[in-house]
C-alpha cells in the first residue's frame, strides 16, 4: 500500500473516533476487502454508503495498484464532502469519484461492467441495489453486503434471497460486523 494512503487511514480513524455517525467497517474487514480486491485484481468498483471514506480508502489503495476506479455514494453531502477529502489527502483523487444522492436513483446510471460491489448503506434497501446492479456486474464480480451480524435481523431475507438466486454463489463471513459475500455467475453456478 502506498504509504500516503497507510498514513490517511490512520488519520481517519482518529478523526471518525470523534463522531458518532461514521457507522465504518472495522479495521480488519478493511484489511480483508483489501486482500481481496488485490487476490481478485478488480478494476471496477462500487461503494453504496460513502461515510467518511474510511472504507472507500481500503478499496482506493488496492484499485491503485490494480489500475481501477471506484464509484461511491452517499446521500449525506458533508460526508461526501469530507471523504473526498480524505481521498485527495491520500492521493486517491484520481481513481474515486464521490456522487452525492440517493442509492436507489444513482445506481440507475452506473455504468457496467462492474467487478466489486461494497453494499453499505441503507440494509432494507440491500435486494434492490443488487437487484439494480446484478445486471451490470461482470462474470465473477463480487457483492459483499456488510453487517450481517449486526443486522442479522433487518439481512435474513437478503441473505437468503441471494443464496436462493441462481446467479450467485453466496456464503456468510465473520469478519468485521459480519458480511455476505456474492459472487456473480451469471451461467449459472
Ligand atoms: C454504514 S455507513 C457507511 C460506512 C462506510 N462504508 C465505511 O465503512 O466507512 C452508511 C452510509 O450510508 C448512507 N446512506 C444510508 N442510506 C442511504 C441511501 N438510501 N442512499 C445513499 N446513501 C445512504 C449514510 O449516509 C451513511 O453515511
Amino acid at each position: 500500500m502506498h504509504p500516503a494512503v497507510a498514513r490517511v487511514i490512520d488519520q481517519v480513524e482518529t478523526f471518525m473516533a470523534g463522531k458518532d455517525d461514521a457507522l465504518n467497517i472495522p479495521r480488519e474487514a478493511g484489511v480483508f476487502v483489501y486482500g481481496l480486491l488485490l487476490a481478485t485484481r478488480a478494476t471496477r468498483a462500487v461503494e453504496i454508503g460513502t461515510s467518511y471514506g474510511y472504507s472507500g480508502l481500503w478499496i482506493g489503495a488496492a484499485l491503485q495498484q490494480n489500475g481501477g476506479r471506484l464509484l461511491t455514494i452517499d446521500r449525506e453531502p458533508h460526508k461526501s464532502d469530507a471523504a473526498a477529502t480524505h481521498f485527495a489527502a491520500a492521493g486517491l483523487a484520481e481513481c474515486i469519484e464521490c456522487r452525492t444522492g440517493v442509492a436507489a436513483d444513482l445506481l440507475h446510471d452506473v455504468d457496467g461492467p462492474v467487478d466489486f460491489v461494497l453494499s453499505d448503506a441503507d440494509k432494507e434497501n440491500c435486494r434492490e441495489y443488487a437487484e439494480l446492479l446484478t445486471p451490470k456486474l461482470a462474470d465473477r464480480a463480487v457483492l459483499l453486503t456488510d453487517n450481517t451480524l449486526t443486522h442479522a435481523e433487518e439481512l435474513a431475507g437478503f441473505c437468503a434471497w441471494i443464496r436462493d438466486h441462481g446467479a450467485f454463489e453466496s456464503c456468510n463471513l465473520t469478519i468485521g460486523n459480519g458480511m455476505e459475500l456474492s459472487v456473480h455467475r451469471p451461467e449459472g453456478r
